[in-house]
């Protein structure tokens, strides 16, 4: 099989959208974990039950929520990263660099169409997922909760992408791509 060359923009822009969402992810891991607003809750409850202080459910929930929020600030400023990556990823193509991989190309093997389909189906969740977040942060007031509802759907796509990324480029380094995880890391001499 032909050995796909990587040019130094396609690796750039490539590890940067990889470690923006990695970085993401953590955000909404430790949202999901130790910076739940009900953990935070119960923490601060279980200190006060040593003291003569009372806070309400309500007032709890919203202290935990603000001791969150600078935490959360950054899953917001990765996602105002990734929109300028993705609008760079989509605009290079016009001026030549990082053509999208077409899956109706001719000879392609179902494995190759499989492949392609996928980074199309991860960039349309992607457009989606930018999307209802900025419509979140700046959009009406009205719309925020059915935004909501779809952009942490987002969760689903991600992962499944990455899983099936990971899996897919490690299969390929050990069978037929030999080299392909040092080629999209450092290059090589011919780029395409
Ligand atoms: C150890 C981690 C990773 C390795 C070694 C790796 C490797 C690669 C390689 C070799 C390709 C080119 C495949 C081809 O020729 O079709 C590729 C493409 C791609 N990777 Fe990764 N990747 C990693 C992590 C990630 C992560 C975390 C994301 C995003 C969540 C990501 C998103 C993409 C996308 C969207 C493409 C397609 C780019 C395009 O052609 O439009 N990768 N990756």
């Amino acid at each position: 099989m032909e050995k796909t060359k990587y040019s130094k923009i396609y690796r750039i822009i490539h590890w940067a959208i990889a470690i923006s969402f990695l970085l993401l992810l953590f955000t909404i891991f430790l949202r999901l974990t130790w910076m739940n607003k009900n953990n935070v809750a119960a923490i601060i409850q279980d200190y006060l039950s040593g003291t003569d202080q009372v806070l309400s459910q309500e007032q709890l929930i919203s202290l935990a929520k603000k001791i969150r929020q600078p935490m959360w600030n950054w899953h917001i400023y990765i996602g105002y990263i990734l929109t300028g990556l993705f609008s760079l990823r989509f605009i290079l193509p016009i001026f030549g660099p990082m053509k999208f991989q077409n899956p109706f190309g001719k000879n392609l093997s179902i494995k190759e169409k499989f492949q392609k389909w996928t980074y199309i189906i991860f960039y349309l969740g992607v457009v989606i997922s930018l999307f209802t977040g900025l419509i979140i942060e700046f959009g009406p007031k009205e719309l925020k909760s059915s935004m909501e509802e779809i952009h942490i759907l987002g969760i689903y796509y991600l992962i499944g992408f990455i899983v099936l990324h990971l899996a897919g480029v490690f299969i390929a380094e050990f069978t037929d791509q030999k080299g392909i995880i040092s080629r999209i890391v450092s290059g090589s001499k011919k780029d395409y």
